[in-house]
């Protein structure tokens, strides 16, 4: 270990500063991003896409509804069987178990492994916990023979044609079992459970981020707008006036009507148009399981994070850039072999002293010999992957806020970019001479752009000087004023790497349409492991649904 700096070492920052420098993201690129996204968005919302799917959930929870119900949460490297027990008070009990879904049953030519294996997990967990709730739930439900009603929250793109019903578009975050595409995911979970023979019903279908909205609705006792998850996958789901949904296939709806939509971001752009890229991406694209797809998700989740890292590391390690003796059999050199965990461990231990960090590099990556210029390097490159992940979901956030409408007052002044481009364009073709208020809007906007610009310079001056990252405005609780837009947010990105809200952020008040006045009326609140009990809310609805006669 060496606090001396050499030549070599400067040799590295250098060269780990240019690396990063290429995942920098400007503000001109996230009002590019936000603005790409609305116009896709809004294409989704017309036209059969993979992105904007309807959930059918046409009402959000206002936290007095009860019951208990059983959820089944698949995600992208879990499952977890939960009894949730709604309180009526915005509260509830979960009793859950949660289990790791083996790699031989996420890529298999069948679906029935996998289904099994969760039909397995509800049946172990019957049999331990529901001594403890049958008296509540059979005095909900009625009586003892009425089976157990089962949310199923499947964290893939479906294409939903009910509450539930759907099916499987395509798989993603490296799962990949042919056999289930084009399927309904409630049917083979149904037929698994059929098989053993288990008192359970799969009454509703939810995506996570569905799920994540109604918890966070359901707890924050207020009108969410949206919910964010940032997990081993990305996606967001929001809610839309029914009559902007003019998908084929889609009810129509009267004024005031809403529907949750699904938005799949994750897919948002997958074309390149404006997404950044580097050759570490590409790279990262080409050895997935499915290259071409999900390439926003790609550049944000947890999935990926930590081997975009990997892989500036290893073209590093083997340029001889680095002090440190990496061990052959070290993780750096297997593919996945870098959690995204390690970014935020290494964020979270910061740089005053390097003691804690220096250990985490040499048991994470199997290192001998680290110098804190090796931790220096790993740390700015580290932050820099996050960082523009994190301005990423901003620029996507803001997206699905200027689509909401909810900025509308504000908004009504400064047109959405698409305005602005059609408004532009009509007075270069006309022979009209500009108005004075269409002067004043192009001034306002170069200001704006001006602004942004040298906003940004001193963002990067700040952050190479010393590291010190911009502190945004969270939102003030004492702040009376009434117009919050509510976002619930889950994923272990968003929960553990300390800087990623602040980043997000900073992204939002760079969009125009949205600027530090709109960024100060979004109030993000952790909505963990909201998606079990979003499905289970979900069941609650269905359920009372049918007492009505409505299904
Ligand atoms: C992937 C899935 C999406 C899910 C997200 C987060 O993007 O396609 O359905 O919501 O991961 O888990």
């Amino acid at each position: 270990m060496s606090p001396v700096t050499n030549d070599h070492q400067t040799g590295l920052l250098a060269q780990a500063q240019r690396i990063a420098d290429e995942f920098n993201l400007g503000p001109e690129d996230v009002q590019r991003v936000t603005s790409h996204f609305v116009r896709q968005m809004r294409d989704g919302l017309v036209n059969h896409r993979a992105w904007q799917l309807p959930s059918f959930v046409r009402s959000v929870p206002t936290g007095a509804e009860k019951g208990t119900f059983l959820a089944v949460d698949l995600g992208g490297s879990n499952c977890r069987i939960c009894l949730v027990h709604l309180r009526g008070d915005s509260t509830f009990t979960v009793t859950q178990s949660s289990h790791r879904v083996p790699a031989g049953v996420m890529v298999c030519q069948s679906y029935k492994p996998l289904f099994d294996f969760m039909a397995g997990k509800i049946a172990d967990f019957l049999a331990e916990n529901s001594a403890a709730y049958t008296k509540d739930y059979d005095s909900i439900h009625e009586q003892r023979a009425t089976p157990y009603r089962l949310g199923f929250t499947f964290s893939f793109t479906c294409d939903q044609t009910s509450l539930a019903s759907g099916t499987l578009i395509r798989w993603d975050k490296g799962w990949d079992i042919p056999e289930a595409v084009g399927r309904d995911p409630c049917v083979m979970l149904q037929e698994a459970i059929d098989k053993l023979g288990l008192p359970v019903l799969v009454t509703v279908l939810a995506n996570d981020s569905v799920g994540t909205l109604l918890t966070r609705s359901y707890t924050a006792g207020s009108s969410t707008l949206a919910a964010v998850i940032f997990g081993t996958g990305t996606n967001a789901a929001y809610v839309e006036k029914l009559s902007n949904i003019k998908r084929p296939g889609t009810a129509k709806g009267g004024a005031g009507q809403i529907m949750v939509i699904n938005t799949e971001w994750g897919c948002l752009d997958d074309n390149m148009e404006v997404l950044p890229r580097t050759v570490y991406d590409d790279y990262l694209d080409m050895e997935s399981t499915d290259p071409g797809s999900q390439m926003f998700e790609k550049r944000i989740s947890g999935m990926y994070l930590g081997e975009l890292l990997r892989l500036v590391l290893v073209q590093l390690v083997q340029g001889g850039a680095f002090e440190m003796i990496i061990d052959k059999e070290s993780p750096l050199f297997q593919r996945q072999g870098i959690d995204s965990s390690f970014l935020s461990e290494l964020a979270t231990a910061g740089s005053k002293d390097y003691s804690e960090s220096l250990v985490l590099v040499e048991s994470q990556l199997s290192a001998k010999g680290v110098t804190i210029n090796d931790v220096r390097a790993i740390q700015l490159l580290s932050a820099a992957i996050v960082r523009r992940a994190a301005r990423l979901a901003g620029a996507s956030l803001a997206a699905i806020i200027i689509q909401s409408g909810r900025l509308e007052p504000l908004s009504a002044q400064l047109k959405c970019p698409d305005a602005r481009i059609a408004e532009r364009e009509a007075s270069e073709t006309t022979d009209t001479p500009i108005s004075s208020i269409q002067r004043f809007r192009q001034k306002l906007s170069l200001l704006w752009h001006r602004f942004i610009k040298m906003f940004a310079r001193l963002n990067r001056s700040k952050s190479s000087s010393g590291g010190i990252l911009p502190q945004y405005s969270r939102h003030d609780e004492s702040n009376p004023e009434k117009s919050i837009i509510d976002i619930g947010a889950d994923g272990s990105l968003f929960e553990l790497y300390p800087t990623f809200e602040d980043d997000m952020r900073g992204a939002l008040q760079e969009v125009q349409e949205i600027g530090p006045a709109g960024e100060r009326r979004v109030r993000i609140g952790l909505a963990k492991d909201g998606s079990g009990v979003g499905a289970a809310l979900m069941a609650q609805a269905a359920f009372e649904m049918e007492k009505r006669g409505e299904q």
